[in-house]
């Protein structure tokens, strides 16, 4: 029997129409596009637990600050579109910012704690705009389950307690980050490195690792990794380094001493590029 091909929806009730006739479990993979091996990954899981899978291209303004780079995010429709055709979606949902954000729009969600620290401290308001527009995608796509990546771990979190905090019924599933064959994880705004800045950008996995292998060795004292994760950084001139952090993986809150699960995340400038990674240790 031939596949019936991808359904394509752009306002919001071309969206309402083709899911209210979509019957059995659903599962949504929200994108900004410029798809990777990364967000197939999230697509195959999806297909693999779900009688329907959704997913969303919209590059959400409301997550850049001023200055940051909405203009220059790389777009590529028609790819993202065979690319998500070809991994078996069968809904998809491309709403432009005017049909998201329409004049007068002034509802917000600010998820508090969890936003704060980490990517929300160098990037005020992303995660107030991350919150909603993942809220609004799951009013119009009501998912059962919906997929995310690991390599945004924060968001992860932040998104966790949105569903919780405001009953979303719908169970967050997230995925293991993709990473090339030489640790870089994949992202889309790995197209905006320089062949230089690429060869320097496996920088943050070496530094993740090399925690890591520290970790397992048994060590108590968190500053220890973070004074190997600051060595290896600091050895590769190109990369400036926004923060490291050894968190514990629920509240996001420093940990004092190594004694359960951690998460350790970086954000590093390459150039113009910034890049973030993690790793999640003793889960
Ligand atoms: O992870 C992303 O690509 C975005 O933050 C998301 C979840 C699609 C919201 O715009």
């Amino acid at each position: 029997v031939p596949k019936e091909s991808m359904k394509k929806a752009s306002t919001f009730q071309e969206l309402r129409d083709i899911r209210t006739n979509l019957h059995g479990t659903f599962g949504l993979v929200p994108t900004m596009g410029a798809l990777h091996a990364g967000h197939l990954s999230l697509v195959r899981r999806a297909r693999a637990e779900c009688a329907n899978v959704g997913a969303s291209i919209f590059v959400n303004p409301a997550q850049f600050g001023p200055g940051e780079d909405l203009s220059a995010y790389p777009r590529d429709l028609e790819r993202d579109l065979a690319l998500l055709e070809e991994a078996g979606v069968d809904l998809v949902w491309t709403p432009t910012a005017e049909m998201m954000y329409p004049a007068g729009f002034q509802s917000w969600i600010t998820v508090e704690e969890v936003s704060r620290p980490l990517e929300g401290k160098c990037r005020p308001g992303h995660f107030r705009g991350v919150a909603t527009v993942v809220a609004k995608l799951f009013n119009a796509f009501s998912p059962d389950r919906a997929y995310f990546g690991q390599k945004d771990a924060q968001q992860v979190v932040v998104i966790k307690r949105l569903v919780q905090d405001l009953n979303f019924p719908i169970q967050i599933v997230v995925c293991p980050t993709v990473r090339e064959p030489d640790g870089l994880a994949m992202s889309s705004r790995n197209a905006y490195l320089s062949a230089e800045d690429r060869r320097s950008a496996t920088v943050l996995y070496r530094a993740l690792a090399a925690a890591e292998a520290e970790f397992r060795r048994g060590v108590s004292d968190p500053e220890r990794l973070r004074t190997i994760m600051r060595s290896i950084l600091h050895a590769e001139p190109r990369a400036n380094v926004e923060y490291i952090s050894i968190a514990d993986p629920d509240s996001l809150i420093e940990v004092k001493e190594l004694a359960g699960p951690v998460l350790l995340s970086l954000a590093v400038r390459l150039g113009k590029t910034r890049l973030i990674d993690n790793l999640l240790l003793g889960g």
